[in-house]
């Protein structure tokens, strides 16, 4: 079936390779039909690890049909100077009506939503088959029971774990306060960490039982020796250490090569954020993306899909 994926313009390239990771990581056939801007769409099939998307707005089938209960029409421009909505709606349902018959509108609680996004002149549309809700802010950092400022947002940490390809386990050898495994751990796979100072490990800790995370393996430790505490694990998902400049200082070189090394050694799969370009097929890797978020004026964070062969 047509499935379009109406992304977050906040990178929406990011969001895109987001819902690619997941059909990878749960085997499901996929051919990409069209991708521009916010817009995707798949020839694909509806699976329960969809709704681990972290940066998809809604999921729509194209190939829909309506059933005889309530529905409602929305209509979302993502540019402006197209058509006016509320009258597009109107025109839309009434469509619907001559096709189908009479169906009861019911604006406030539907059974059923036709959602059609225009972009750019062309309509799209569909019907809703995922939405997805906007949780993330209660998670934030500031509201975690063990706070650092380090922490990246929720929404961007559960991107690099789906990125990741994990369906099972993750780690994350730098895991500061536990930002990456909260979310891992809130999709139900298992939660490996590592730090080498013991108040962020204790911290890690704290804030996954308050996420109602038990079951969890965070050591304190050095991760440029990871393999001394981890043998092989599916994926690992990490935000290294910056310090305070943000040109690469020798000691920072020698940290990442060779916690780089040490990861290769452990796992196939990785997504590695850092705050500048880091050439990783130098040191074995397979650069699969690599994106660029501008997080303010002087900070960029730079995302590494990586394989090891
Ligand atoms: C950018 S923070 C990670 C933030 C984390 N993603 C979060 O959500 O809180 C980097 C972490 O790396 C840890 N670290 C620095 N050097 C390390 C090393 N050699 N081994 C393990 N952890 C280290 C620091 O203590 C810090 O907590």
């Amino acid at each position: 079936m047509r499935l379009l994926f109406y992304l977050s313009g906040e990178h929406a390239g990011m969001a895109e390779a987001e819902v690619r990771a997941l059909l990878e990581t749960y085997h499901v056939p996929w051919t990409c039909l069209f991708f521009e801007n916010q817009v995707a769409v798949y020839e694909t099939e509806v699976f329960p690890g969809l709704s681990r998307l972290s940066m998809t707005h809604k999921v729509l089938s194209l190939d829909f049909t309506l059933s005889r209960r309530p529905f409602r029409v929305r209509v979302k421009k993502l540019l402006s100077g197209d058509a006016d909505s509320l009258q597009l709606e109107r025109e839309i349902a009434d469509t619907l009506q001559q096709e189908h018959g009479r169906i009861p509108v019911d604006l406030e609680n539907p059974e059923q939503e036709i959602y059609c996004i225009i972009q750019k002149g062309t309509r799209f549309t569909g019907k809703t088959i995922m939405d997805f809700p906007y949780s993330y802010e209660e998670r934030k950092p500031h509201f975690r029971p063990y706070f650092h400022p380090s922490s990246i947002h929720p929404r961007i940490a559960r991107a690099l774990v789906n990125l990741g390809r994990c369906s099972v386990e993750v780690l994350d050898p730098f895991c500061g306060t536990g930002g990456i495994l909260i979310e891992a751990g809130l999709m139900g796979l298992e939660v490996k960490g590592l730090d080498v100072s013991e108040d962020m490990v204790a911290g890690t800790r704290r804030n996954l039982e308050h996420f109602g995370i038990g079951a969890h393996e965070v050591f304190q430790g050095d991760a440029t020796c990871v393999q001394d505490y981890f043998c092989e694990v599916e994926s690992v998902v990490t935000d290294v250490p910056y310090g305070k400049a943000s040109r690469l200082t020798s000691a920072r070189k020698i940290l990442y090569e060779k916690t780089f090394d040490s990861i290769q050694n452990i796992t196939k799969k990785a997504c590695i954020v850092l705050s500048c370009p880091y050439d990783f097929e130098r040191i074995g890797y397979s650069t699969r993306e690599h994106f660029i978020l501008h997080v303010h004026k002087s900070l960029e964070r730079h995302v590494y899909v990586l394989s090891v062969e």
